[in-house]
């Protein structure tokens, strides 16, 4: 694998990838030198450059798009018109226009796309999905997903995060984790979504750092979305999802785990190690023996639903998610 864009999520992937045999990491790119061989230096015989075209050169299978938003589509492009395949982090695109131009080059190359919506493969949701997929609950028809979390800043965010030309604006960015998990766990696409971004603890920020979302699915099921990171203890979940179908209902709440109530807060087991389950995943991916859990309608779904939040936030008005594609 060759990542590009040492950062933070890269660092992620590395410290999986090292967990994972049959996937190693040959290549790191950034446009700052010292970040990407600080990364290439945590893998032994891993090269870096500061040029992105090295990141989809001869000696790689596949190509890790771990830049900040605005260039995700530009540069996954391009490393399918070399042949590569692509892990592709969140969000896809800024357009949805973008996000097809991805699609597109994905399936004239033949190669897989798996877009990081790595809360899929957090094991709570892992489980849900294959209950659902078991016909647990029947069709699905409401969803109520609560992911609360402790603040993130001061210093928790900076640069492309606060900047929405670059990020797509806080709901649109980590919004897409949330309208990506119920577009998978409802089997439907979201058609009508109405916003509200809320500046909780930190009111001198320049993004909101909470929101709720509500959606309607097209085949007339209903979601109720809220996201926080503005919790006042630093480190602390409150996640809940709660799924009611046509024949029964499932709901899992963090705060029923003994984590929950430790004295220092630590990260809900329900949660842990979807990093590592994602890179599993994209080695079977890459050695075909699964199809790349994201489906492109659902990777297209989840980034149109999550930038018509976002301009429904930003209007104050209900969106019809196809005014954004
Ligand atoms: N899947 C997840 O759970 C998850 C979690 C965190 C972040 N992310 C996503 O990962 C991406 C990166 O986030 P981050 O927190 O690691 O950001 P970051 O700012 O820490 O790192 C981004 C790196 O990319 C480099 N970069 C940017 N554009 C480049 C270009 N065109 N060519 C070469 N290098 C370039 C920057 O220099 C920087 O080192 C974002 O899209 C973010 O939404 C996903």
């Amino acid at each position: 694998m060759a990542v590009i864009g040492a950062g933070a999520i890269a660092r992620d992937h590395v410290t999986a990838l090292a967990g994972v045999p049959g996937v190693r990491l040959a290549h790191v790119v950034d446009r700052h030198p010292e970040r990407a061989a600080a990364l290439a230096a945590l893998a032994e015989g891993a090269t870096w450059s500061t040029d992105p075209a090295t990141a989809w050169s001869d000696a790689v299978d596949v190509t890790a798009v771990c830049t900040s938003p605005e260039s995700h589509a530009d540069l996954s492009v391009a490393a399918f018109a070399a042949g590569k395949a692509v892990l592709l982090e969140k969000p896809a695109a800024l357009r949805v226009a973008d996000a097809d131009r991805v699609l597109a080059a994905a399936k004239k190359a033949g190669r897989p796309l798996l877009v990081a919506q790595t809360a899929r493969f957090q094991p709570v949701h892992l489980d849900i999905a294959q209950a659902v997929a078991d016909g647990a609950i029947g069709t699905p028809r409401l969803a109520h997903l609560t992911w609360y979390t402790g603040h993130v800043w001061p210093g928790g965010w900076r640069g492309w995060q606060l900047d929405a030309a670059r990020s797509g604006g806080h709901v649109a960015h980590n919004g897409v984790h949330a309208l990506d998990l119920l577009t998978w766990l409802m089997d439907d696409e979201p058609v009508r979504v109405f916003a509200r971004p809320c500046r909780t603890w930190a009111p001198g920020m320049p993004t909101p750092d909470s929101f709720q979302i509500l959606v309607r699915f097209a085949g007339g099921a209903l979601a109720t979305v809220e996201l926080c990171y503005a919790l006042a203890a630093r480190g602390t979940f409150v996640r809940r999802l709660m799924l009611s179908g046509t024949t029964g209902t499932l709901h899992h709440s963090s705060e029923d785990e003994p984590r929950a109530h430790t004295a220092q807060p630590v990260a809900p087991a329900s949660i842990e190690g979807a990093m590592a389950e994602q890179t599993r995943h994209l080695r079977d991916v890459l050695d075909g023996v699964a199809e790349p859990l994201t489906a492109p309608h659902q990777v297209r779904a989840a980034l149109a639903a999550a930038l018509a939040a976002q301009l429904s936030a930003d209007e104050g008005r209900p969106v019809d998610v196809k005014e954004v594609c």
